[in-house]
C-alpha cells in the first residue's frame, strides 16, 4: 500500500450496500444528483477525479455532498472550511475508513496511516511529531545530504529509468533517516524486504482496490481455515508475516547498533533516547511501527513531487536558467548546495512553493471518517461519511493565485504583506488538515528542497530531441487516482560542465 490506496479503498467500501439506510436528519450539503440507491457512483471517474470534484465545487460551493450506496462523500473545497471541520472539530473528524482485510487481517492497522482514531494512533502520532519537528530534522541533515550525489549519479547513468531512481532515493533516504541504516548495495537486505513489502501492499493487498469479500461481509472473518473460500485468510497470514518482518528487521538492526554504540542519530535513536531506561514494551511497539509507517508513506509522494518538478523544468527552461544563475552566484561551482545555502536562495524557495502548489501531489488528500453526526452552516453531515479536503481546488483559487494553472514561481516573489504571504503559502494545505495532517511534512519539505537544489545545480533537464533533431514535447498524462503523478514522459537529462568534475563523472 502506498499510502494513498486508502482512498481507493474508501470508494470501494462505499459500495457496501447499507440495508438500514435512514432518512437524513437535516438538509445535506448540495451536490450533483445521483441515481436512486447507488447514488453518484457513475460520477466517480477514477481518472483525474480532482477535475470533476473541482467542477462540483464551482457549481455547488464550499462544501459538496455526494453518496455512493448511502455512504456520504463530503468535499471541503475551501481551506477555511477544512480548518473549521478537520482541525477545530478534530475529535470527530479524524477517523479513517475501516478495512477488515487490509487493516485487521493483514496487520495494516499497525501502519499508522490506516489506523482508526484510537489510543495507538494518538501515541504514534505524538512520537512522529516529536521526532519530525524542523529542529530535530536539522540533526538528520547529514543523512539527507549523503544520499544526493548517489541519486544524481544513478539518474545520469540511466536517465530513462528516472522513476525507479526516485523510488530508490526515497527508500534509501527513509531507511537512513528512520533507522540510520545506510544502503550500500542493490542487494541490501533491508531495502529488499522494504521493496517487497511495498509491492505486497500495493499490488496484492490493495490489488482489487482493497475490495475483499470479507470487507463486504465481515462475518467471513470467522470462517475456519479449512473451509472452502478461506483462501483470503491464508493469504492474509502470509502477508501479515511479511509486513511484520519488514517492521522488525530494520528495527532490530538499529537496536543492535544502539547496544554496541554504533547507532547514528536518526528517528529511532531520537525516540529511544528520549524514552530512556523507562521504555516499556508498548513504547517500543509504537516506535517500531511508527517508523515502519513512514517508508510506504514517503514513496509515492516523493515520486510525485520530484517527477512533477522535472516536468516543470522541461516545460519552463527560463525558470531553470534563472534558478541556476542564482545557485551559481551564491554557491559557486566548486561544490553542490547544502542546507546552509537555503536562506540565500530566495528564488529557489519560490520554485519549491510553486512546485508544491502547481502539483497538488495528493489532490484530495486521504479520507477522514466522520465519527458522529455533525451540523455545519445549517447543513447536516451524517456520521460515517468520508470527508475529503479538496486540496486541488485550493491550489487553483484564482483570487489567491491569478492564472492559477500556469507554473510561475514569480507569483511568490511579489512583495506581499506578511499576512497575505502566510495565507498564500501552499504548505498550509498540500499536506492536509487537522489531526491527520501529514506528520512527515517538514522532512518532505526539506528533503525536496535539497533534491531540487542539487538537481538544478548539477543537471540540465530539458525537452528531448529525436534522431532527426525534432524537439519532443512531453506527453503529460495522469493515471494514478490518488497522487497527481505525471506518467513517464520523455526528457533529456545531462550533467552541467562543472558537475561532471564535482561528481567525478
Ligand atoms: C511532498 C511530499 C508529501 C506530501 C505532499 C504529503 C501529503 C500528505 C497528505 C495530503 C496526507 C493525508 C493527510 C490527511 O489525511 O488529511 C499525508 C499523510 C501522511 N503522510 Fe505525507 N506527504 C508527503 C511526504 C511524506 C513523507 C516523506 C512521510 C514520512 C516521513 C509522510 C508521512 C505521512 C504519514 C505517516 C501520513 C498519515 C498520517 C495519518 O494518517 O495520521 N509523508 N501526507
Ligand atoms: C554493531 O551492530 C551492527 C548491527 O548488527 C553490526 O553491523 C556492526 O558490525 C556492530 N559493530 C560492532 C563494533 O560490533
Amino acid at each position: 500500500m502506498e499510502l494513498g490506496t486508502t482512498l481507493l479503498a474508501c470508494f470501494i467500501l462505499a459500495l457496501v450496500i447499507k440495508l438500514s439506510r435512514t432518512a437524513p436528519k437535516g438538509q445535506l450539503p448540495p451536490g450533483p444528483k445521483g441515481l436512486p440507491l447507488v447514488g453518484n457512483i457513475l460520477d466517480l471517474s477514477l481518472k483525474e477525479l480532482w477535475l470533476s470534484i473541482a467542477k462540483w465545487a464551482r457549481n455547488y460551493g464550499d462544501i459538496v455532498y455526494i453518496h455512493v450506496f448511502g455512504t456520504g462523500l463530503v468535499f471541503l473545497n475551501d481551506a477555511e472550511v477544512a480548518v473549521d471541520l478537520m482541525d477545530r472539530k478534530g475529535s470527530i473528524y479524524s477517523d479513517r475508513p475501516h478495512l477488515v482485510m487490509a487493516g485487521e487481517l493483514c496487520g495494516g492497522y499497525n501502519i499508522m496511516s490506516f489506523t482508526g482514531y484510537n489510543d495507538q494512533f494518538r501515541r504514534q502520532r505524538r512520537l512522529m511529531q516529536r521526532a519530525l519537528t524542523p529542529l530535530v530534522i536539522k540533526n538528520y541533515h547529514p543523512l539527507l545530504e549523503m544520499e544526493t550525489v548517489p541519486f544524481l549519479k544513478r539518474l545520469l547513468s540511466k536517465p530513462e529509468s528516472y522513476v525507479d531512481h526516485i523510488r530508490r532515493y526515497a527508500g534509501t533516504l527513509t531507511l537512513n533517516v528512520i533507522y540510520g541504516h545506510q544502503v550500500t548495495s542493490d542487494d541490501d537486505r533491508c531495502l529488499k524486504i522494504a521493496e517487497a513489502c511495498a509491492d505486497v501492499l500495493a499490488n496484492d493487498i490493495a490489488g482489487g482496490g482493497f475490495l475483499w469479500l470479507v470487507d463486504v461481509l465481515p462475518f467471513l472473518r470467522h470462517l475456519p481455515m479449512w473451509a472452502p473460500g478461506s483462501g483470503f485468510k491464508h493469504k492474509a497470514i502470509r502477508w501479515k508475516a511479511q509486513l511484520t518482518e519488514f517492521a522488525t528487521v530494520p528495527y532490530d538492526e538499529f537496536k543492535e547498533k544502539m547496544e554496541n554504540g554504533t547507532a547514528k542519530t536518526c528517528y529511532c535513536s531520537t525516540l529511544v533516547e528520549a524514552a530512556g531506561k523507562s521504555m516499556t514494551e508498548q513504547d517500543e511497539f509504537d516506535i517500531k511501527y511508527s517508523a515502519n509507517t513512514m517508508y510506504s508513506a514517503s514513496l509515492d509522494t516523493t515520486i510525485t513531487v520530484v517527477t512533477s518538478f522535472m516536468l516543470c523544468m522541461v516545460q519552463n527552461p527560463d525558470v531553470r536558467m534563472k534558478a541556476q544563475a542564482e545557485i551559481d552566484r551564491v554557491v559557486g561551482k566548486d561544490r553542490l548546495p547544502d542546507f546552509n545555502d537555503r536562506p540565500s536562495l530566495p528564488y529557489l524557495e519560490c520554485i519549491l512553493s510553486e512546485v508544491l502548489r502547481w502539483t497538488a501531489p495528493v489532490p484530495y488528500a486521504l479520507p477522514h471518517r466522520l465519527m458522529e453526526d455533525d451540523v455545519y452552516r445549517n447543513y447536516f453531515i451524517p456520521k460515517g461519511s468520508f470527508v475529503f479536503a479538496n486540496i486541488w481546488s485550493m491550489t487553483r483559487n484564482q483570487e489567491m493565485y491569478p492564472n492559477a494553472d500556469a507554473f510561475s514561481p514569480e507569483r511568490f516573489e511579489a512583495d506581499l504583506d506578511e499576512e497575505l504571504k502566510k495565507k498564500r503559502d501552499p504548505k498550509n494545505f498540500v499536506f492536509g488538515f487537522g489531526r491527520r495532517r501529514c506528520p512527515g511534512m517538514y522532512l518532505a519539505e526539506q528533503s525536496t528542497w535539497l533534491l531540487i537544489a542539487s538537481m538544478l545545480a548539477a543537471l540540465d533537464i530539458q525537452k528531448a530531441v529525436d534522431d532527426k533533431g525534432n524537439v519532443i514535447e512531453p506527453q503529460v498524462r495522469y493515471e494514478n487516482s490518488v497522487f497527481r503523478m505525471p506518467a513517464p514522459f520523455k526528457m533529456d537529462i545531462r550533467p552541467r560542465e562543472h558537475a561532471r568534475r564535482l561528481m567525478n563523472l
